[in-house]
């Protein structure tokens, strides 16, 4: 099985970033977590800034992968781009978000996302990309 794990904007700075938010983790330390407690996975991950290459590499793996934790971040509420893509490709996409985005500020309720995505996971931490790495486990 072979899943990616894609983080938009700021994410990079998990850890750093407003921790009472999104904890005091670095992703990377999560992922390294991950990647052993899924060693029956082949786990990849990238993170990028900038919306076009979150879009390219949608192209590049969303035809042969077996799954895409997405978690486009800010791009959700905005992203017509990002929405197409989702909806171009055809391995299924779960939408995560650390924190509960419905419990937010109104602009984060939107998603051009999750109408074509596998499911939504929002609210868990960083274990909402563990709930949805087991999402394709079942
Ligand atoms: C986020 C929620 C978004 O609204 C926000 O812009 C982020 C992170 C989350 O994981 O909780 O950058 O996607």
């Amino acid at each position: 099985m072979k899943l990616i794990i894609i983080n938009g904007p700021n994410l990079n700075l998990l850890g750093k970033r407003e921790p009472e938010i999104y904890g005091s983790a670095s992703f990377e330390d999560f992922y390294m977590s991950l990647k052993k407690e899924y060693s029956q996975i082949e786990l990849l991950y990238f993170q990028s800034n900038i919306e076009g290459e979150i879009i390219n590499k949608l192209h590049e793996v969303g035809f042969d992968f077996d799954g895409i934790v997405l978690n486009a971040a800010a791009y959700t509420h905005t992203s017509v781009g990002i929405g197409d893509a989702v909806k171009a490709i055809s391995t299924p996409v779960v939408e995560v978000h650390i924190s509960n985005v419905h419990a937010r500020e109104e602009f984060r309720h939107k998603s051009y996302i999750a109408k074509n995505a596998k499911g939504v996971i929002s609210g868990f931490g960083l274990g909402s990309y563990k709930l949805a790495l087991e999402s394709f486990l079942t």
